[in-house]
């Protein structure tokens, strides 16, 4: 079925879109930048013409002029009596994506493969008439790989037994799979703002209702705006990322952890911590845990080896009481019928050698988070560049809110960024730009250098009322 988007929902999601002149091309490029990021889904009628005027305090020749622009570049397309919808993307058409061969991805914030897992795999394949004796149908995951994960909770300090584990195809499905079993259509649920956009996308596919609660490099939780969510708005369940927050990469504070737990558990709201990217320390050290004196029933965990060792591995795991685990196998099958066994196998071979391979991701992710900062704060000095004990990424701070012009502005050099706003819950962020260390040195820094060079000619390519408010706003 097609979808549609209401011209409040998209001036929403277009944000601060009027960065340069003329204003109708700004309004294609934050139109197009949607379209980039997924934020606007392939076959998404748009609202009419006049109706986004309306919302947009512009006039209708602006939108219809933008609306002929993305027509041009294939974006959209348009027919008489049903209006404009936007076309799939085909990645390696220019006109459309302004993309060219060789371009610097960090649109995804994923390093490279564990450098031991290649030889983990051919070990694992050796033993593979084994492994396809099996019947391959699980949809609790093999019992080793469970009693692995439950092993690595117990010597983290989180008593826990192989039947609280349910293994899933990467983090990703256990997100989607919490958000079909903990909440439904029109339920509140209570989540970061910046997030990692794809829990926001599964959320919103169960129907939810967001309520987002700021996280700031400098300040962390919002905690008087998350205890008033908590209370006012009685959310089911609450997504966060307490360690190495993607993409902020701040870690909780104890007095943080337990005001979130105690207020959770007043409201009767349920706690689903990310952890996929926990174990991405590179100079904060151990913490405890927290959240362990509360009610266990409260407090699920979700893990994953996808930022630890691999993505392409897709093995993740929830962690729960064993009720809920009973409830989600239930539902799984649904949305699919285990995770691979090759893959599992991969994954149970792996933990004896977890710790070898987080200090490998230590260093490397060091190294990145170096190389950015280093080159940030040479060629773009009044940018804020706040330093990240761990995680996958710099959320950097500009001196004017032109994150997405900015991105659309690379893109076309060859570089490829998600803007602020696309780890937003109810926009704004554009004042941010997330830029992931997960690279290899040499493309971050060459990175930089674009976006030192692009920053000159966006800003000073900002209409000049903006530019006043935005000097007004530093
Ligand atoms: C915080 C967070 N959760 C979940 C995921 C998805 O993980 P997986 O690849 O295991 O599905 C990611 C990946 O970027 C992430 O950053």
């Amino acid at each position: 079925m097609d979808s549609r988007i209401s011209a409040r929902a998209l001036a929403a999601a277009l944000g601060g879109w009027r960065t340069r002149e003329p204003a109708y091309e700004a309004l294609a490029d934050g139109i197009r930048l949607l379209c980039l990021d997924n934020r606007l889904a392939p076959r998404t009628a748009l609202p009419a013409e006049r109706e986004l005027a309306a919302f947009l305090q512009v006039s209708r020749s602006t939108v219809a002029a933008a609306y002929r622009s993305l027509r041009d570049s294939g974006h959209i397309a348009s027919t008489r009596g049903s209006g404009s919808v936007t076309l799939p993307l085909r990645r390696r058409d220019p006109g459309r994506t302004l993309v060219s061969d060789g371009a610097i991805d960090l649109q995804q914030a994923s390093p490279p493969a564990w450098p031991g897992l290649a030889g983990v795999m051919s070990e694992v394949a050796a033993s593979a008439s084994s492994l396809v004796s099996r019947v391959g149908y699980d949809v609790f995951g093999r019992i080793e790989l469970r009693e692995a994960i439950a092993r690595r909770y117990c010597d983290r300090g989180v008593p826990t037994s192989p039947g609280q584990i349910i293994v899933t195809t990467g983090a990703q499905s256990a997100i989607h799979l919490l958000a079909g079993v903990l909440s439904g259509r029109g339920d509140r649920v209570l989540i970061e703002t910046p997030t990692y956009p794809h829990a926001v996308d599964a959320l919103r596919r169960a129907g939810t209702r967001l309520v987002g609660v700021p996280v700031t490099t400098a300040g962390g939780w919002d905690l008087d705006r998350a205890e008033q969510a908590f209370a006012r708005t009685l959310p089911i369940m609450a997504y966060l990322m307490p360690d190495f927050q993607n993409p902020t990469g701040r870690s909780m504070s104890a007095a943080e952890r337990a005001t979130i737990l105690h207020s959770a558990e007043r409201a009767g709201t349920i706690l689903v911590l990310d952890e996929t990217t926990a174990d991405l320390d590179i100079d904060r050290g151990p913490v405890p845990p927290g959240f362990l004196d509360g009610d266990p029933a409260l407090v699920v965990r979700v893990g994953s080896l996808g930022k630890t060792v691999w993505g392409g591995l897709r093995v993740g795991w929830i962690r729960g009481e064993t009720d809920l685990v009973r409830r989600l196998v239930a539902a799984r099958s649904a949305q699919d019928l285990g995770t691979p066994e090759f893959e599992q196998a991969v994954a149970a071979a792996l933990f004896p050698q977890f710790g070898a391979v987080v200090a490998q991701r230590s260093h490397v992710l060091r190294t990145g988070r170096d190389a950015v900062a280093a080159a940030v704060s040479r060629a773009l000095p009044e940018w804020r560049a706040p330093h990240a004990q761990g995680g996958v990424s710099l959320w950097i701070e500009l001196d004017a809110p032109l994150s997405s012009a900015l991105v659309m502005d690379v893109r076309s050099r060859g570089l490829l960024l998600s803007a602020g706003p696309r780890f937003s819950v109810d926009g704004g962020h554009d004042r941010h730009l997330r830029i992931p260390f997960t690279a290899s040195p040499d493309d971050l820094v060459g990175a930089v250098d674009i976006l030192a060079e692009a920053w000159r000619r966006v800003r000073s390519g900002a209409p000049v009322a903006m530019a006043e408010q935005l000097d007004a706003v530093v």
